[in-house]
């Protein structure tokens, strides 16, 4: 495998993960972390190396709520590498809820549908036209286990704290099933350049910042389900799927 990847969110966690773990298993392609900061990417950069990286790694900075930070990252990698075949929307936030006043309310919701649904679509659009120019274009979207209505609605989860977080994560699965649609019924000029293979994920409870490192699995397990579906062949998992790693096996996750 010979690819350019960019993982938003790739200076620590789940997203470190990912290119640590993508990298070791397929060096020749090369890994560009997005990070809020570059000082957060270059520090990423020298951990990864001390963990016996030895791919191409590089760094943009993408704060996915600022289209300007986006838009000059796409054209820096466009300028660099001509095109983009795999881009891993793994940037996300959980906030709670401060008070119960509805204004605390409002901002709960807003601030996490904005960074967790809205940037992955503001995200995902202005990097299409550099995917289109790749033989084999892969969106992934890091998603969680609550996304899943048909588990959600079972006894899978105990209530949660971040309800906005949630539902924020059911409105991205809705994203990647309505973003494989239109990809499909591309038609005439539209249909232009390669066919888009969209997937959303649930990496599972990780040790992460994220929850105070309260989760179950190593962020390298969690992972383990992009890895996967980075290396494997064109089509071998249906465009538009919701994906996890568990049991040692990739299985479809039901909606
Ligand atoms: N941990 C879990 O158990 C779990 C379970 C299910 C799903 N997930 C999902 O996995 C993804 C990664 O979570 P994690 O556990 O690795 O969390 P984390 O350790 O908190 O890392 C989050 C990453 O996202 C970045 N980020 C946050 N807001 C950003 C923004 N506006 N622009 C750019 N980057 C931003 C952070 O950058 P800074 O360092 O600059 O803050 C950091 O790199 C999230 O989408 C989360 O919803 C996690």
């Amino acid at each position: 495998m010979s690819s350019i990847i960019l993982v938003t969110g790739a200076n620590r966690g789940i997203g470190f993960a990912i290119v640590q773990s993508t990298a070791l298993r397929a060096p020749n392609s090369i890994y560009i972390l997005s990070c809020r900061s570059q000082g957060a990417g270059e520090d990423a950069i020298v951990e990864l190396k001390k963990l016996g990286i030895t791919a191409s790694l590089d760094v943009v900075v993408i704060d996915v709520t600022d289209d300007a930070s986006i838009i000059e990252a796409k054209d820096a990698i466009e300028k660099k590498y001509g095109k983009l075949d795999m881009l891993v929307n793994n940037a996300g936030i959980a906030i709670l809820q401060k008070t119960t006043e509805l204004a605390d309310l409002r901002d709960s919701f807003n601030t996490t549908f904005n960074e967790n649904v809205t940037s992955i679509a503001a995200v995902t659009s202005i990097f299409l036209p550099l995917l289109r120019l790749s033989s084999d274009p892969r969106v992934i979207h890091v998603s969680s286990g609550r996304a899943s209505i048909q588990r959600s609605t079972g006894d899978n989860f105990p209530p949660t704290a971040a309800v906005a977080y949630s539902i924020s994560k059911v409105a991205l699965n809705a994203l990647t099933i309505e973003q494989q649609k239109v990809e499909n019924g591309r038609t005439g000029n539209e249909r232009d350049g390669s066919r888009v293979d969209f997937y959303t994920i649930t990496p599972g409870h990780c040790k992460t910042a994220f929850n105070g490192y309260r989760g179950t699995k190593d962020p390298l397990d969690g992972a383990e389900v992009v890895v996967r579906l980075a290396m494997a062949r064109r089509g071998e998992w249906k465009a538009g799927s919701f994906l996890e790693f568990e049991d040692g096996a990739m299985r479809e996750v039901p909606w």
